[in-house]
């Protein structure tokens, strides 16, 4: 005779999100609907993301994408559209079946997002095309992918039309940058905890969700060897680098508005250093993690201007030559001052004042136009305490962990070893682990990662409230003290170069360099 199985109720919320069964993180029908829908980036990531997932069949059947924007386009065009875009922008191969079906699920609507008008308008679109799930909800997923100026408006729009109440189960993505300084994130915050709870507001940073960065926490809290020594006692410097060879492309309105620290430090950095500092999380849950970052970044050291301008170094590229090509400078950029005074580089020497890290310098440096394209950090360990090879000491080569996050995704450990033969000459190995040579398989992207995340509802690698707020509140003298004290000298780094000097001299100053290789 066959036993009844015991009915057994689990209550999700006790579990980890790593104990939740894959099955049971369910997607449930749902409607997207992307502000900005034929803007770059929905053109270059969302939607070639939203194509490779549903050809992957990680998304169920029932799923609409509106696309919502100013321009004069309707559902046959707006499909034409993104067609192109995935020929032009998707890494790998577009089926034509599957995007004949895919594009099956994709809608425009032309509106202005800063009037009421529209929203009338998109109330009709989402209930015919929004299939509800087992329980009777429409879900709703809002992803603001406009600049952050435009957030505002959306946000109160939504609310005032009654998108955030009953008639939907919604959640709203916002995309980076969260508001231009403190003040107005804190604004933005208060207007959409106002409309929405915490729980359906998903901030990206898309470096959060990138492999490799999700590794740092695998990688310090999985094996004893290394949180040991993940301190002051042991390590002598971090660097950090994100160096981006492109320019800023098309993108010449957006980036005079923003500048380096508010397109890459305040967030992508910050969320950088917090993984590589942060104290082991009580758990997986994602405010278990939120709650560490936070704590990060609430233990930066102050800067004022004397630390700004002896630690901080500003940059902005001038013509040089990338992969073998000529490339303008800054200036001479599509919509660009002739005479901006925006910055395309930084470099900086900052301090995490907590048990942990006191007085360990964390330098950073990232840039546009620089001589390749590489997301690295470097974890330089103290020299040994006593020279017990002679001279050979001198130039005994520091243990180096290298966590390499694009486009390499390796880590590589330096040691010192016995050279064959020589009595005390001393030679420096690696050890190394390179991802793709083990895995064999691409890693999932970032976007996703992320884009799944937000439709099982796991927020664990989105910015919460108080963290945003804390990265700004880090950033903003630097922002200040920079645009008080325009540069005098731009451009000050050849397109294709490191950056400009004084990048290397913050490190020189305090005997160290940058580990670029
Ligand atoms: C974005 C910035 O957040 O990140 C861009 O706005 C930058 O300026 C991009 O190019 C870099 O992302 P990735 O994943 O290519 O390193």
């Amino acid at each position: 005779m066959e036993s009844a199985k015991p009915e057994v109720s689990i209550d999700y919320r006790s579990l980890q999100t790593c104990d939740i069964p894959a099955e049971d993180q369910t997607i449930h029908p749902f409607t997207l609907v992307i502000f900005g829908g034929a803007g770059d980036l929905s053109q270059r990531k969302l939607l070639p993301t939203l194509y490779h997932l549903y050809e992957n069949k990680e998304l169920i059947d029932e799923f609409s994408v509106i696309g919502v924007g100013r321009m004069a386009l309707d559902d046959l065009s707006y499909r034409k559209l993104v067609g192109e875009a995935l020929k032009k922008f998707s890494d790998e191969a577009v089926s034509d079946e599957a995007w004949i079906n895919f594009s099956r699920h994709i809608y425009f609507l032309s509106m202005d997002a800063r009037e009421d008008g529209g929203y009338e308008e998109l109330r009709k679109k989402i209930d015919t095309v929004t299939v509800a799930d087992r329980a009777g909800n429409k879900n709703i997923i809002f992803y603001m992918a406009v600049p952050p100026e435009l957030m505002p408006a959306i946000v109160r729009k939504l609310r005032d039309h009654g998108f955030s109440g009953e008639r939907f189960a919604t959640k709203i993505l916002a995309e980076k940058p969260f508001g231009r300084d403190r003040a107005s994130a804190v604004r933005l915050n208060s207007l959409l905890l106002d409309t929405f709870n915490e729980n359906q507001i998903y901030r990206i940073d898309h470096y959060l969700a990138k492999e490799t960065v999700q590794n740092l926490i695998f990688f310090r809290f999985s094996n004893n060897i290394f949180e040991p020594l993940w301190n002051r006692r042991y390590i002598d410097n971090i660097q950090i680098t994100v160096a981006e060879s492109i320019g800023i492309e098309h993108r010449g309105a957006f980036y005079e508005e923003a500048g380096v620290v508010r397109d890459i430090v305040q967030n992508h950095i910050m969320q950088i250093i917090a993984m590589v500092a942060m104290e082991p999380p009580v758990g997986f849950k994602a405010d278990y993690v939120r709650d560490e970052r936070s704590k990060v970044f609430h233990s930066f050291r102050p800067m004022d201007g004397s630390y700004i301008d002896a630690f901080t170094v500003r940059g902005q590229y001038g013509e040089g030559i990338v992969d073998g090509k000529k490339v303008p400078a800054y200036r001479e950029e599509e919509r660009v001052a002739g005479d901006s005074i925006t910055p395309t580089f930084m470099a900086a020497r900052l301090y995490i004042d907590n048990w942990r890290w006191a007085d360990v310098p964390f330098y950073v440096r990232t840039g546009k136009r620089m001589a390749q394209k590489l997301t690295k950090i470097v974890v330089q360990y103290r020299q040994p305490p006593l020279r017990l090879f002679g001279r050979a000491g001198d130039i005994l080569e520091p243990n180096i962990l290298t966590i390499a996050i694009q486009p390499e995704e390796e880590i590589a450990f330096r040691i010192g070893l016995k050279y064959p033969h020589e009595h005390n000459k001393i030679f420096s190995a690696e050890l190394k682990f390179n991802y793709g040579q083990i895995f064999k398989v691409k890693p999932q992207t970032a976007y996703e990662r992320l884009l799944l995340d937000c439709m099982k509802g796991d927020q664990t690698l989105f910015a919460r409230e108080d963290g945003i707020e804390a990265m700004w509140e880090i950033v903003d003298p630097i922002i200040e003290r920079w645009e008080n004290n325009p540069h005098p000298n731009f451009p000050n780094y050849g397109a294709g170069t490191w950056g400009p000097d004084e990048a290397d001299r913050l490190l020189e100053k305090q005997g160290h360099r940058w580990h670029t290789l």
